[in-house]
């Protein structure tokens, strides 16, 4: 049967999926694959319910695509498909239930706190430490999100966010470095260090720009690489999260750990990190794509 794959999309990451996309559909043809392209912000579920697609290959970023809206679509439709089910993708698409769940499993993750209009600018700002990050509950990429340390650029972040998401969080900013773990089955692949040119590791640094320094291996001890992989694996499985997905964390100067979020279909693209972390484990793109295919360990 023919493996139908899902990309573009209409959520603020479209522009990434399609990239992801893209890779995907490329890697699949040139091995042989009898391959369905199907971008989801056209028509496409006649083409999907035509009766020969044997597999779904979920290739979209962000809400509609990763928050199990089309996972409980295709468990309707009877289709299998990669990555996590209809639960864990839509507990790992919100920040915050994350960091309940994390909180709950004794896993490691900042404080934060849900912004409004009533909120106290000063006071959020003072308990939080005074310096944090302000996110869009459910966004990717870093998409509508700023650092702030002046009560002014968090009311301001605040109205940013409140652009991409109606439920907006602060989070105690750690300095980092950020590192990156992807989970491929029951494999930890090697953890990746960013390091951005400019305050933090945000869209441009992730796709535009050709200043971020990747680091992998980590440059952490054997010791530091395992724990890491091990707090990653436990945060995907609190999650229930299956198949393949990536952790992001940061390290703050004391040397603790704090996890940030899970990514259930992280990016595919030529800067994406899990294709990196694949090839420096020995698998090619074409490989790493044929591993999510086959579910291993899912
Ligand atoms: N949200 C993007 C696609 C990532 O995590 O790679
Ligand atoms: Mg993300």
């Amino acid at each position: 049967g023919r493996i139908a794959v899902l990309y573009g999309g209409t959520s603020a990451e479209r522009v990434v999926s399609l990239n992801s996309g893209r890779a995907v559909i490329k890697a699949l043809q040139e091995k042989g694959y009898d391959v369905l392209p199907l971008d989801t912000a056209e028509p496409f579920i006649e083409a999907l319910n035509s009766g020969d697609v044997a597999q779904v290959f979920i290739a979209l970023h962000g809400r509609g695509g990763e928050d199990g809206s089309i996972q409980g679509f295709l468990e309707t439709l009877g289709l299998p498909y990669t990555g996590s089910g209809v639960a864990a993708s839509a507990l790992a698409m919100n920040k915050v239930v994350t960091k309940q769940i994390w909180a709950a499993h004794g896993l490691p993750t900042a404080p934060f706190e849900l912004l409004s209009e009533d909120t106290d600018w000063t006071e959020t700002l003072a308990r939080l430490g005074g310096k944090v990050v302000v996110k869009p509950v459910l966004e990717g990429s870093s998409i509508g999100i700023t650092i702030a340390s002046t009560a002014d650029t968090l009311q301001a972040g605040f109205h940013l966010a409140r652009q991409y998401d109606a439920v907006v969080m602060a989070e105690r900013f750690i300095a980092g470095p950020e590192y990156t773990m992807s989970i491929l089955g029951q494999r930890a692949l090697p953890v990746i260090r960013m390091q951005s040119a400019g305050e933090f590791y945000d869209y441009d640094a992730k796709y535009e720009r050709d200043d971020t320094a990747y680091h992998l291996p980590s440059g952490l001890s054997d010791a530091d690489e395992t724990e890491l992989q091990s707090l990653a694996r436990q945060a995907f499985v609190a999650l229930g999260c299956t198949g393949w997905g990536r952790i992001d964390a940061m390290r703050d100067a004391d040397g603790r750990w704090y996890l940030l979020e899970a990514n259930t279909v992280p990016g595919l693209t030529s800067h994406s990190l899990v294709p990196m972390a694949a090839k420096a484990a020995g698998l090619d793109f074409t490989a790493l794509i044929e591993a999510i295919l086959s579910g291993e360990g899912a």
